[in-house]
């Protein structure tokens, strides 16, 4: 049986000089997941420790370091799902922990629910036992001033500051952020999607995104598991995750099915997302409708890589 894991580290325009330290967390992030799959370790606990590697590196937009939304502070949304029973957890609008991911992956094991949103996921987090932890670098803060300063808008003073927003991080799309995101097959043949996010910059209070909805930007079937990066709008509104598994469930091979959700987004929204997936194969696809998405993987047959590109 096949083991493999692939991560990302979010599609968008990544800024001249930080792809190094982008390389080097995705490569992190594969090495610790490929230590618990080689050691007959699960799907779900190399994903969840391949996710806490990036979500650990302040580089990418999830857990230290993750963007500021509109008010200035950092709403995390987070989601694991298996293939073999079904399991789902994810987190939304939760605030001031160190690891997400962590707690979306409690909230599978240790509820009855599926997600817990805001003050209550939060809550949550504390008696699971996550401290308080500012995730706000001083980077991230110093990007948030940045954008405040060029947008010139104030809340209830500019009516027009969402319109000047889209238009702002159209034209600086090395604004837009980012997303994480690890996806393994170990060697029971089970699948795990596991992606984390601060979501896009600068959103509204109380915004969710894809990453936490299960079959948008994280799924996890017995045919194949998807993560999802990219403004999170258009990946809700195309289903993307389900639709690229349910490809596959027809027989259609993953990277063929990755690129013709990707063309159809591109038609529909000229989407800048970007997918890692595997198969059950332990067959890995990375595509992306965006300049850069850090990506690596490792599989069965030794190959070890780390690009900033598909
Ligand atoms: N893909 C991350 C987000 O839109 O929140």
């Amino acid at each position: 049986m096949s083991i493999a894991l692939i991560v990302h580290g979010g599609a968008g325009t990544w800024r001249p000089g930080s792809d190094a330290d982008a390389l080097a967390g995705i490569r992190r992030a594969v090495k610790a997941g490929r230590d618990i799959l080689e050691r007959q370790g699960s799907a779900l606990d190399a994903a969840c420790a391949a996710a806490v590697v990036l979500e650990d590196e302040s580089v990418f937009n999830a857990g230290t370091g993750a963007v500021l939304n509109f008010d200035g502070f950092v709403e995390f949304d987070a989601c694991v799902m298996t293939s073999h029973d079904k399991g789902i957890g994810a987190v939304s609008g939760l605030q001031r922990v160190q690891n997400p991911i962590l707690v979306a992956r409690q909230v599978m094991e240790m509820t009855d629910h599926v997600m817990l949103t805001g003050d209550g996921a939060t809550r949550f987090a504390r008696v699971m036992g996550h401290p308080d932890y500012d995730p706000v670098t001083p980077a991230r803060l110093a990007d948030w001033q940045d954008k405040k300063q060029k947008l010139a808008f104030g809340i209830g003073r500019d009516p027009q500051a969402s319109m000047k927003i889209r238009a702002f991080l159209q034209s600086h799309p090395e604004y837009a952020g980012g997303t994480i995101g690890a996806v393994a097959l170990d060697a029971q043949g089970h699948l795990c999607a596991a992606t984390s996010t601060g979501g896009v910059t600068m959103k509204l209070v109380g915004r969710v995104g894809d990453t936490p909805l299960p079959g948008c930007g994280t799924y996890a079937s017995i045919d194949a598991a998807v993560s999802a990066t990219g403004t999170g709008e258009y990946v809700v509104r195309s289903f993307a995750g389900r639709e690229i598994a349910d490809r596959v469930a027809r027989g259609v091979a993953l990277d063929t099915a990755m690129n013709a959700v990707l063309d159809q987004m591109q038609a529909d929204f000229n989407a800048d997302v970007g997918f890692i997936a595997l198969d059950r194969h332990g067959r890995t696809v990375a595509a992306h409708r965006t300049a850069h998405m850090p990506h690596g993987w490792f599989r069965n047959d030794g190959l070890t890589e780390a690009r900033m590109q598909a």
